[in-house]
């Protein structure tokens, strides 16, 4: 059959409170035009985030009910720990209770200020983690990465002869361990190859650099290596996913992507001297090795949610339902990053916003407008998130985007074409939409609570 359901069947509901646009457009002015400041339930679709915002299954929520709370050797950590090394057999695994907290033990224990890490593209986290120790983040994605119109099956690839070219300039004694984005988020969550993967394992093994897979999105991008790779489509998923994690020497894992779960996440390694060094860090940041910061419910709400990743009618409906809302946006002409990324749809605000300078936020025009249209909760990732510098001066970022994030076994198909139906909207009314500015703005991180209003308004700065 042609049409690919959602295969699931919907048991416990969520209410979603309908509101008309007078009543968004009210909501909006009273957030500043700053979606992070609306009230969830003001928002019809929340695509802010596919991050901790999974629906778990009724299986997961049955699981939740045998958590053992217990301090130390719960056999839910037991559980959990069998779930993940079914999938990625490294010999030390630490929970954690996010991504962002096995970085900082990773790189509080592996990197100093004499250090450089490369990575395809790090992540925001990732990034800060590296900088906090005084540590250069380095990314070296290939260049098709670096430009939304161009199609490529694996824009995630890191690029092998740049990542040679930099081992042999800096010296490998100042490269601690090499990181690799499964997919990669900043770069509009775009798969990484086996091959890629395979070549720059042999990259690292060579100059003796160990390397860890951020490893999020694992499963998606199995699945792409299954659609995309020469090789792959007869191979299962789980199959798959062992073999990336075969040319790694350790991951760092955020559950709330592709763990199904609402929070959570784990450090695995090889090196023992590191896993010793990030336990004790563990116990002083976060909790004892058995836990992490996790409740045992949390973990066995992972070790369900890790079987259910790898089921391919899962992940086709999951691919299928992103790729569906690229291909119709795309079709009547709205630009977007090339080819449809595994958890999100990247739209090129720039591009279609032309009257609207970049330091004017076409990115942050086109979310409140999305918003106010049919209230969609979309998320910029352009000049607002990026274009401020610490000197307070201010420069366009690379792109002015606009994400949708899909969150996972969360929207059905009749949501995905209301998602489609009101992008429509307003790509035709495109004209209309006007440029914004900022009036306050935090000196980091300004696109969390900073406050906007139309370029035209009078100020009402401070
Ligand atoms: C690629 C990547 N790495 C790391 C993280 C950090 O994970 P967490 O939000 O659980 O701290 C994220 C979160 O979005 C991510 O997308």
């Amino acid at each position: 059959m042609k049409t690919i359901i959602e295969p699931f069947r919907i048991k416990s509901v969520e209410p979603i409170r309908m509101t008309t646009r007078e009543e968004r457009e009210a909501c909006i002015r009273a957030a500043w035009y700053n979606l992070f400041t609306l009230h969830s339930d003001d928002v019809m679709i929340d695509l802010l985030t596919d991050s901790g915002t999974s629906s778990m299954s009724a299986r997961q929520w049955g699981a939740m009910m045998t958590g053992d709370e217990s301090y130390a050797g719960s056999p839910s950590f037991y559980r959990f720990k069998s779930a993940v090394e079914n999938l990625m057999p490294f010999k030390y695994l630490i929970p954690t209770h996010q991504g962002r907290a096995a970085e900082s033990i990773l790189f509080t224990v592996v990197a100093n200020a004499s250090h450089l890490i490369p990575n395809n593209t790090h992540f925001d986290t990732t990034r800060a983690n590296v900088e906090a120790q005084g540590a250069r983040a380095v990314d070296l994605v290939i260049e098709e990465g670096k430009h939304p119109e161009l199609e490529h099956p694996f824009k995630g690839n890191m690029d092998i002869v740049a990542l040679e070219r930099f081992i042999e300039e800096h010296g490998a004694e100042r490269i601690p361990l090499c990181m690799l984005t499964v997919t990669n988020n900043s770069g509009g969550g775009q798969p990484v190859s086996m091959e890629n993967i395979r070549q720059t394992h042999e990259v690292c093994a060579r100059h003796g650099i160990p390397l860890f897979i951020d490893a999020c999105r694992f499963a998606e991008n199995a699945w792409f290596i299954k659609l995309r790779e020469p090789g792959y489509r007869d191979i299962a998923v789980a199959d798959i996913v062992r073999e990336m994690f075969s040319y790694a020497d350790g991951c760092t894992m955020s559950a709330k992507k592709d763990g199904l779960a609402n929070i959570g996440g784990w450090l695995a390694m090889n090196n023992e001297d590191w896993a010793v060094s990030c336990r004790n860090r563990l116990i002083l940041t976060e909790g004892f090795s058995t836990y992490g910061g996790l409740s045992g419910r949390d973990l066995d709400a992972i070790a369900v949610g890790l079987e259910e990743v790898v089921d391919e009618n899962y992940l086709n409906y999951r691919i299928a339902s992103t790729a569906y809302v690229a291909r119709h946006i795309s079709a009547i002409g709205v630009p977007i990053v090339q080819p449809a990324g595994g958890h999100a749809v990247y739209i090129d605000a720039r591009k279609l916003l032309p009257h609207i300078p970049p330091l004017q936020y076409p990115g942050q025009s086109l979310a409140v407008e999305l918003y106010t249209q049919g209230g969609i909760r979309g998320c910029e990732i352009g000049t607002a998130m990026f274009g401020l510098r610490p000197d307070g001066t201010e420069v366009p970022a690379q792109m002015d985007l606009v994400r949708l994030a899909i969150p996972r076994r969360m929207y059905t198909q009749a949501h995905m074409d209301y998602v489609v139906e009101v992008v429509t909207e307003v790509f035709q009314n495109r004209e209309s939409l006007r440029g914004m500015k900022f009036v306050r703005q935090p000196k980091a991180l300004r696109h969390f609570t900073g406050r906007f209003d139309y370029v035209e308004n009078p100020g009402t700065s401070g």
